[in-house]
């Protein structure tokens, strides 16, 4: 495989096709999620010459968390439907890449057995994020965040966009509405009466939800799914330690801009205050270098990490990451930048219009 796209075709050979369908969806016309990608094409790279340079480091600190790429995880749920491994397999290719896995509330396995895998990955620690939807039941909601926490989880990223389910009609017309048998969402799991909870997506959280969780945890606090750059403002003003710039992959409300379209309006809200990652559509290290020249503290991938999964497992995560990685670099160096800090918005420059 030469590249991140090429993995997707050669997913969907191996997986069941609803599942593809699944993982590979957007929301109602999908118009979000091909702006994602569209977006990236539309913004151009514009290099210097002859400065000198060298060897790239690619290393970062987000919140704490030690990196050795600016490229994280996004949490994507059902690993095991890619393949039976599923997020242990994803867990050891990230720690093994140094990258930051931000572990989704909807895996297929628990967060305490993905943390075990991300050591066995890199002994001497991988840093491991984990993904929250505030539940309605507080009580429930805190044993998520203790469990996060017990399993050595460096942050909290709190999805914010998803007041209700986003609307998949490739899932309506394929009947896929539930996990095969066997497979279950294992932190969903309620201690207090042994049976696996439903994820509710509810309307009724608020700013104040935030607050609490603020109240109840030490870890930092990343919100994921914030566009509006006045909600930028706020989530500042209720503490928030990052924002997770994402439409979700096109997956939730379609119609909404692509995030790299909004994402110089989100860095100049938060006023450098907090780091801003992105994601959706990011396909190559040019989309990552674009990103991070117009601001972002580091990209997340979601559906390539799936379709390497569903390839090759651990090794099909690992050969995703490491593509990345060199494209990155190597576009670094044609653009006459010495390292990640050399980045800046003068490499970009939008397209001409057509017509
Ligand atoms: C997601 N995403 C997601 N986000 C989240 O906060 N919690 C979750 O459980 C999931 N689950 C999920 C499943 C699948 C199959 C996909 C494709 C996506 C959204 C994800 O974190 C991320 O925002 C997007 O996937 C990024 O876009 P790309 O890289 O897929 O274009």
């Amino acid at each position: 495989m030469l590249n991140l796209r090429e993995f997707e075709a050669a997913a969907r050979a191996v997986l069941d096709p609803a599942h593809a369908d699944y993982f590979a969806g957007g929301a109602g016309d999908e118009l979000t999620l091909r702006a994602n990608e569209e977006a990236f094409a539309r913004l151009r790279l514009l290099p210097r010459v002859l400065r000198g340079g060298g060897k790239q480091d690619l290393a970062v600190t987000l919140l704490g968390s030690r990196a050795a790429l600016p490229i994280l995880i996004s949490p994507t749920a059902f690993h095991k439907l890619a393949h039976p491994e599923g997020e242990l397999a994803t867990a050891r290719a990230a720690a093994a890449a140094g990258a930051i896995m931000i572990a989704s509330m909807a895996a297929t396995t628990s967060v305490g057995d993905i943390a075990a895998a991300a050591r066995t990955g890199a002994p001497d620690g991988a840093p491991l994020w984990f993904q929250l939807y505030i539940q309605p039941d507080l009580e429930f909601t805190e044993i998520l965040v203790r469990r996060a926490e017990e399993a050595g989880c460096e942050a909290l990223v709190v999805t914010v966009d998803s007041p209700a389910r986003g609307a998949h009609e490739r899932d309506r017309r394929n009947g896929f509405t539930d996990l095969p048998d066997g497979l279950c969402c294992e932190n969903l799991r309620d201690p207090r009466t042994g049976r696996v909870l439903p994820i509710v997506m509810s309307p009724e959280i608020t700013w104040w939800h935030v607050d609490w969780l603020r109240r109840t945890t030490s870890l930092p606090l990343v919100l994921k799914g914030v566009l509006h750059p006045e909600d930028a403002g706020i989530a500042l003003r209720h503490g928030v330690d990052g924002l997770l710039l994402s439409n979700h992959g096109g997956r939730q409300l379609d119609g909404v801009p692509a995030t790299v379209e909004l994402l110089p309006e989100i860095v100049a809200a938060v006023e450098g205050r907090i780091p801003v990652i992105l994601d959706g559509g990011v396909r190559r290290g040019t989309d990552v270098a674009k990103a991070l020249a117009l601001g972002a503290a580091a990209v997340g991938v979601g559906r390539p990490v799936l379709w390497g999964l569903a390839v090759d497992g651990e090794r099909g995560v690992g050969q995703v990451l490491e593509l990345l990685r060199e494209e990155l670099d190597h576009t670094l160096t044609l653009l006459g930048v010495g390292g990640l800090p050399g980045l800046t918005p003068g490499h970009v420059r939008p397209a001409p219009a057509a017509g």
